[in-house]
């Protein structure tokens, strides 16, 4: 083990080897800085690409509005997810799913966490409730006009967040909200349960 500070050596090797000793430290330091720097990068900037989603198949089941405007019904509809990436896959935490018809909140539900590989469509059900919702008169009168075509065009928010995963990085989540507008929604009365049309929309999501 040479030794800088020995006195069997020469005043000039030895501080030739603590610069030596120096730079590789301070080589080693910059190194890491580095590493955590591109880290840090990666981390904030591995943005998941924007899944694609599609709904439709909207359906209303157990319809029921009370004569003092309670609204009762379930709300079911089948989401298509798409994640365009090649290389990230997407994590969504549990989103929460808001009804609006006229842009007035009638129904909500939730979905629970899942994990989307890249390159993968995954076709989900949502399902919602109205849960002795109070209308307004107005609102009332709406709803069971339009009722009465058998169809209600409803608007479908989806909120919660996402985060992708590249390899073995995974990335910071970000808030998403999806909106969904215009979905048509069939009034099922068969007691199969009616699957409401294909016709769908695409829906926008943002973050
Ligand atoms: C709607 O709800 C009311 C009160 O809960 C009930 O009396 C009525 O039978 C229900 N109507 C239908 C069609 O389910
Ligand atoms: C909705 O359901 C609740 C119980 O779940 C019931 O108390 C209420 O009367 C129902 N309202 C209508 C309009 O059916
Ligand atoms: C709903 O609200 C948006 C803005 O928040 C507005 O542009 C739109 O016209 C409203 N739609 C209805 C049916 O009220
Ligand atoms: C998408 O992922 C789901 C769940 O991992 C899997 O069941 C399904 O087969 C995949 N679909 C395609 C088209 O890869
Ligand atoms: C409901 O199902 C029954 C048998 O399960 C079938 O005979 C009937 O046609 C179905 N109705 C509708 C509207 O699909
Ligand atoms: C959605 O509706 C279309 C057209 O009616 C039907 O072919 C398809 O099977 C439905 N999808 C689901 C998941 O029910």
């Amino acid at each position: 083990m040479p030794n800088p500070r020995g006195p069997s050596h020469e005043p000039v090797l030895g501080s030739r080897s603590s610069m030596m000793v120096k730079t590789i430290i301070t080589g080693l330091l910059a190194l890491i800085v580095m590493i955590g720097v591109t880290i840090l990068i990666i981390w904030l900037t591995i943005k998941p690409r924007t899944p694609a989603y599609f709904i439709n198949n909207g359906s209303i089941h157990d319809y029921n509005l009370s004569k003092d405007y309670h609204l009762n019904a379930s709300y079911n509809f089948v989401l298509k997810t798409f994640n365009p990436s090649k290389r990230m896959s997407v994590y969504y935490d549990k989103m929460e799913l808001t009804l609006l018809f006229k842009n007035e909140t009638i129904g909500s539900g939730v979905m629970p966490s899942w994990h989307q590989h890249k390159r993968n469509r995954t076709t989900s059900e949502l399902d919602l409730e109205s849960h002795n919702v109070k209308l307004s008169e107005a609102m009332s009168r709406d709803i069971e006009m339009v009722k009465s075509t058998n169809q209600v065009v409803v608007d479908l928010k989806m909120k919660g967040r996402i985060r992708s995963k590249l390899g073995i990085w995974k990335s910071r989540y970000y808030h998403m909200t999806v909106s969904c507008v215009n979905v048509v929604a069939e009034i099922s009365k068969s007691l199969n349960g009616s699957r409401g049309n294909g016709n769908g929309v695409f829906c926008e999501a943002c973050w």
